[in-house]
């Protein structure tokens, strides 16, 4: 239908007859000529049609913006003073027009000519529309482009892509399962993967040595900005490795990512010991791009009347800390009442903080509404423990280390942004030595990873004190996101009964879910281990976004909603009556 692009015709083509296909963009009448512009994924050119031309005039006349033509003409340089150097047609224009109208169009609920920032619910019930943004079309197209990249690295080292099956068993990541149910098997439910780990576990029992998949993976969890119910993973998984080799392979996947879309070069990935990373920063994925550091400060105010610092400094479970915030001491009351309220909203129950006018005057050089419970000598050792400098500022968050450290982290990234504290376009890092466990809020050990990670230390070692076990366990975070995550897994049968037991899974109840697991186990297991990158997360990181949405054609709202389609809807009572299945959910 068309000999070229809309946005690849330039001067080259001059004196050439061309026809394109493509959207108008928009339609400007000037002393009766009618000047289109035609717009397709590769861009916009422009189509002039004078009044003589008298058959085109008409048709050109009718358009409106966004109905679809296919113009034929001849390419000619435009005017002087009609150039426009800021686009790649801007040097020519069709002439001599033929135009056809291929459909018509609706009045565009929301302009494409002219940018608006349209709320995120109307983009997504009219995401047709949406996608046909610059924009958006651009972040599609390279997560194509990434995705291919992708493909093209890892065949070259050897891994195999081999789908995995959708409808399948629970596969336990720690989030809900979606489940549906089966026709055929009445009172069965299969489980939508929340991961391919186990398939990608039996693929190396079964000989395959390297996999791959960019895997489409459903879970059930409450959702955030960079997450969404369906999301895809670049699934790895590798035999007869060491944790270093995943590592070099997922470090050199990002780093080629990067070069080649953002033309920028990433340094080595700096490694972190998880429990540095917790004590440092409060989480396990901090943005290393801001030079903000916790400082743990238990043993200082341990002593001190203050309550609100004393008593969590002397529980094993809470912790208090101080955040230095280099000039700081001209932020507000109001901006201090803000992060009160950012921190509250978390957890904490307050935030602390003294403002350092002049150090050098303990008495009468800081301000705080905590100074009055704090002996001088605490005071003055704080100073000179954070380096503190004359203008800078310290908050403290005292309490149960998960709040402490939720709220804490949480305000280092905000005060990043707010401040523009970045040091650094890019700072990617490896977290390692995971513990395997940890406790839930009902007091059980459950694993931070997966229950197939494999322990860093002998099974007895594991049995008798698994609280202190730690995991052959690596995440990759990039700018504060987690990017990735993945472990060296079990091979042994025995280790694998072992780890079911300590999460309080009965035999009976790892017969019934991991059998066959269990058995491939005990079939002649190679040493294996891999890795799982979120797509949808690097392909925002790379196109600079931080909405998810943003780098999924069709995604969902925050309430796991389709807008688009009206996802999830209701089915027919005969659907779920051949299903034999009985709702009790009631109108409210
Ligand atoms: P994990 O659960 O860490 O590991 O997932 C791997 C990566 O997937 C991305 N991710 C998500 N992205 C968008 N929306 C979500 N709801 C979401 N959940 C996770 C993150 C994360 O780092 N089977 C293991 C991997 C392995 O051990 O090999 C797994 O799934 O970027
Ligand atoms: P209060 O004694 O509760 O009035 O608190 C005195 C100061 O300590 C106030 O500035 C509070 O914001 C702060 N504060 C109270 N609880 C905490 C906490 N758990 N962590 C950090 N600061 C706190």
């Amino acid at each position: 239908m068309r000999s070229h692009y809309c946005g690849e015709i330039t001067s080259k083509e001059l004196d050439h007859e061309v026809t394109i296909c493509g959207w108008i963009h928009k339609r400007r009448d000037h002393g009766g000529v009618i000047f289109l512009d035609v717009r397709d994924i590769k861009g916009v050119c422009q189509a002039v049609i004078n009044p003589d031309n008298a058959k085109s005039f008409a048709i050109a006349e009718s358009l409106r913006n966004e109905y679809v033509v296919q113009i034929s003409g001849l390419v000619k340089a435009r005017l002087e003073g009609t150039i426009n150097k800021n686009m790649l047609t801007g040097e020519i224009e069709l002439e001599s027009i033929d135009i056809k109208i291929l459909s018509k169009a609706d009045t565009p609920v929301f302009p494409l000519d002219d940018y608006q920032d349209v709320n995120e619910d109307v983009r997504l019930k009219n995401r047709v529309l949406d996608l046909r943004r610059p924009e958006m079309n651009h972040r599609i197209v390279t997560r194509s482009k990434i995705t291919s990249t992708i493909r093209n690295y890892l065949d070259e080292n050897d891994f195999h892509e081999i789908e995995t099956p959708i409808l399948t068993r629970a596969t336990p990541e720690g989030a809900r399962d979606f489940i549906l149910p089966s026709r055929v098997q009445s009172g069965k439910f299969f489980a939508l993967p929340q991961s391919p780990q186990l398939f990608k576990q039996l693929l190396m029992m079964g000989g395959l040595d390297k996999y791959y998949q960019i895997a489409r993976c459903f879970r059930d969890e409450d959702l955030r900005a960079d997450r969404q119910p369906e999301f895809t993973q670049i699934d790895i998984e590798a035999s007869f490795i060491d944790q270093k080799y995943i590592m070099q392979v997922g470090e050199g996947m990002v780093k080629n990512l990067v070069h080649k879309f953002c033309d920028d070069r990433l340094d080595d990935f700096s490694v972190l010991d998880w429990h540095d990373s917790m004590r440092d920063y409060g989480c396990d994925k901090p943005d290393l791009r801001i030079p903000l550091k916790l400082v743990e400060i238990s043993d200082l105010v341990m002593n001190e009347e203050f309550k609100v610092f004393a008593e969590p400094a002397k529980d094993d479970n809470s912790r208090v800390v101080a955040l230095k915030i280099p000039g700081g001491s001209s932020f507000t009351r109001s901006q201090i009442d803000d992060y009160t309220n950012f921190v509250s909203k978390l957890g904490a129950k307050g935030l602390a903080y003294i403002k350092v006018n002049d150090k050098t005057d303990i008495e009468n050089g800081l301000q705080s509404p905590i100074l009055k419970f704090l002996k001088d000598e605490t005071v003055s050792t704080l100073l000179s423990e954070l380096s503190l400098d004359d203008n800078d500022l310290i908050f403290f968050g005292a309490g149960k280390s998960g709040v402490v450290n939720l709220s804490m982290s949480s305000l280092i990234k905000k005060i990043g942004e707010d401040l523009d504290l970045y040091t650094t376009k890019w700072a990617p890092c490896w977290v390692v030595d995971f513990p395997m466990f940890e406790k839930n809020s009902e007091g059980n050990l459950t694993s931070l990873h997966h229950p197939f990670t494999l322990p860093n230390c002998s099974m007895d070692e594991l049995k008798n004190e698994p609280e202190k076990a730690i995991a052959h366990a690596y995440d990759v975070v990039l700018n504060g996101y987690e990017i990735g995550g993945g472990s060296l897994r079990v091979f042994n049968a025995d280790m694998q009964k072992t780890i079911f037991d300590i999460l309080n899974i009965s035999k009976e109840e790892a017969d019934s879910k991991f059998g066959f697991l269990l058995k491939a186990l005990s079939s002649g297991c190679p040493p294996h281990g891999g890795i799982a990158f979120g797509l949808d997360r690097l392909v925002m990181l790379i196109t600079d976004t931080t909405n998810i949405r943003d780098v999924i054609a069709f995604p969902k709202t925050q309430s796991a909603t389709c807008l688009l389609t009206d996802a999830p809807s209701k089915v027919d009572d005969a659907q779920l009556e051949e299903l034999k299945i009985i709702s009790t959910h009631k109108e409210e």
